[in-house]
């Protein structure tokens, strides 16, 4: 899709393949070293989402060096439920970054989802910092998805793992949020109840490219519960434009649904599961 987004000097769409390419499925065997080490500040992200924990390294321009994620359920809507779980995840994805780089990773920025408790954002912090890291930044996840969209005026609807997360944006400022939990997981359960698989079975079915034509009728509800989500949360408002992000915007046909059940222009960037996390290391400013 085209669109005028830019982002460190290039646009969205090159930018988000670039990232793409750099930021690996731990453990997947051998990630290559970057040619050589970077100089200046890094900018660091971690997402520790109910589906998957990133960690994404930028250089001090906004350029993507290197990342690593991993499946995991050690924090669940926001809420940390395993923390040794999540200190010990991070922490491999943390060394395994730092032999591609060359470099030591000294500090990271973190993102919440809307409306998580004080307590519960500073429990993530902890997590970052019982890796060695500083967390000086710590961003409302909506925040961070608008740092790489730039958008002015719409709504930026976050379905990742867990929770649909739902940010209204004027002027540029995330005006509303609100999160409520309906996500991949539930599209997950939805196939395992209807073809017998397990939960880890019918994820793996759910993002297979081949499958997905024959399991839209059956996720197709769950899409239209996210549509419903986001239409309450308008409260009668009409924006201009829905942008959808987080992985589960990978199934196709997502935006045909939300489009159809709110009546808004609904559209899904190229590469949509980074974003946050790479809005989470652009707050990373180093200071
Ligand atoms: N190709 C794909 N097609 C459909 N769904 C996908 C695809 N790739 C990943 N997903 C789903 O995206 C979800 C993970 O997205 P994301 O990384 O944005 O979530 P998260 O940040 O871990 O969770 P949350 O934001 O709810 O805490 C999972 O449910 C996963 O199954
Ligand atoms: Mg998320």
């Amino acid at each position: 899709m085209t669109t005028g987004w830019k982002i460190a000097g290039a646009d969205l769409a090159g930018w988000l393949s670039r990232a793409e390419q750099v930021i690996h499925l731990n453990p997947d065997g051998t990630a290559p070293r970057l040619n050589s080490v970077p100089q200046g500040n890094l900018r660091v992200g971690v997402d520790l989402g109910t589906a998957y924990t990133v960690l994404v390294v930028l250089d001090e321009a906004g350029n993507p060096l290197a990342g690593e994620y991993q499946f995991a359920q050690v924090v669940r809507d926001g809420l940390v439920v395993d923390y040794w779980g999540a200190v010990n995840l991070l922490r491999s994805l943390k060394e395994r970054t730092e032999e591609r780089i060359g470099r030591q990773l000294t500090r990271a920025a973190s993102g919440f989802p809307p409306g998580v408790p004080r307590a519960e954002v500073r429990a993530t912090a902890n997590v970052i910092e019982a890796t060695g890291m500083l967390c000086p930044n710590l961003v409302e996840e909506p925040s961070a998805a608008n740092h790489v969209l730039g958008i002015r005026n719409g709504v930026i609807v976050d379905v990742g793992g867990g929770t649909t997360g739902v940010a209204v944006i004027e002027d540029g400022k995330v005006v509303y949020t609100a999160d409520e939990a309906t996500g991949g997981t539930h599209f997950s359960l939805v196939i395992a109840g209807a073809t017998g698989l397990s939960f880890e079975q019918a994820e793996e079915l759910k993002k297979d490219s081949r499958e997905q034509a024959r399991l839209f009728p059956l996720v197709r509800p769950v899409m239209e519960k996210v549509g419903t989500i986001i239409e309450r949360h308008l409260h009668g408002a009409r924006p201009e434009s829905i942008t959808l992000v987080g992985g589960t915007a990978l199934f196709p046909g997502m935006a045909g649904v939300i489009e159809e059940v709110t009546g808004i222009l609904t559209r899904v960037p190229d590469r949509p599961m980074f974003i946050t996390p790479l809005g989470i290391a652009l707050a990373d400013t180093g200071d």
